[in-house]
């Protein structure tokens, strides 16, 4: 049994929640996450139309009777349209939980609480956390270095980032970042996280819809295989180590602006890579984790042998410690 104020906050089974991955958390990998126990969280700002958006929460609700969230992204550069419509759309369409990151979801909390909306903000450094808590969230979840997307600026990984969010904030703290197993996931709530966010781990399911090329260069890589572009414009990203990659680390080196280094960096030129199988056609956000995964799975066999693993280890752990 899992229970935790995760599991109760949001009526789920596992406290394993499946992080927003642009093109990737459609309707199919967000329902499967939801229907294996965890919570499966829909990509709503990359959808360039709000009616597609809505389709996609109206498919997503069609594959799965269990709570499914959405991710508000508050990146500037993230926003098609203005954010309140989104909002509206999400409330229109019943969505019960709200993943925001970025920047700070403040302006946007009473209209999201006021519709009963519950919100976990994803933040990269504790001093986050803490705004997170002081604004209203229900619960933050921490991001360490090793992280796929954006690991913030300062380099601190999981293992210290955890215990020093949940000493710092009451709300509950859900941990991502390197985490892909139970092995990870048992480490996670033994730092005292109540939950467990994963993007990269999920990118090498049978359910995930990206070209089986990246799947398979996943399962191959190593540890080192990624690495940080964009620091220099404070948008810090882990990404593949590429070409692409390459290519804007030797563009920031040498000082070039964000308007040089962006048509190397371009979504456009990533979706194309995700979709085609070509691992150097653009910029491909993943997480040290690669270097742990080593098999294509279902969704629902990552889950269990999560759950099922840490039973395992909390055994062997009641052996060894007594
Ligand atoms: C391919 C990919 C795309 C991502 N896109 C987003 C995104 O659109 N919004 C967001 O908040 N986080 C995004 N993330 C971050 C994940 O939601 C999650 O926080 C992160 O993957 C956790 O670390 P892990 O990759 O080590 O599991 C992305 C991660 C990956 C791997």
């Amino acid at each position: 049994m899992f229970k935790t104020r995760i599991t109760e906050l949001f009526g789920i089974k596992y406290p394993i929640i499946g992080g927003a991955m642009h093109n990737l958390s459609r309707a199919e990998l967000v329902a499967a996450i939801s229907n294996a126990g965890g919570l499966g969280i829909l990509a709503a700002t990359t959808f360039e139309n709000p009616e597609d958006l809505r389709m996609e929460i109206q498919r997503t609700r069609e594959l799965t009777k269990k709570p499914f969230g959405v991710n508000l992204n508050l990146f500037p550069a993230m926003r098609p349209r203005g954010l309140d419509k989104d909002i509206e759309l999400f409330i229109d369409e019943g969505v019960p939980i709200i993943e925001s990151s970025g920047t700070s979801p403040e302006q946007y909390l009473p209209r999201i609480k006021e519709a009963g909306i519950k919100i976990i903000h994803k933040v990269a450094g504790v001093r986050y956390a803490k705004t997170a808590e002081r604004i209203g969230c229900d619960a933050v979840t921490i991001v360490g270095f090793e992280c796929g997307g954006h690991p913030g600026l300062d380099d601190v990984t999981s293992l210290i980032l955890i215990p020093e969010t949940v000493d710092a904030v009451k709300i509950p703290v859900c941990a991502g970042g390197g985490i892909c197993d139970s092995r990870s996931f048992v480490a996670a709530l033994a730092l005292g996280a109540e939950g467990v966010v994963m993007g990269t781990r999920f990118v090498a399911t049978k359910e995930c819809n990206v070209h089986p090329k990246i799947k398979e260069w996943i399962v191959n890589a190593k540890d080192s295989d990624t690495t940080i572009i964009g620091k220099p414009f404070k948008l810090a990203s882990r990404v593949i180590k590429n070409k692409p990659a390459l290519t804007a680390q030797q563009m920031e080196a040498r000082g070039a602006t964000l308007e040089e280094v962006l048509p190397v960096i371009s979504g456009q030129l990533g979706k194309k890579a995700w979709e085609e199988g070509d691992v150097d056609a653009g910029i491909l956000s993943l997480g040290m984790a690669v270097g742990r995964i080593d098999k294509i799975l279902t969704v629902k066999e990552v889950i269990d042998e999560m759950v099922n693993g840490a039973k395992e280890i909390l055994e062997r752990l009641k052996k060894e410690i007594g």
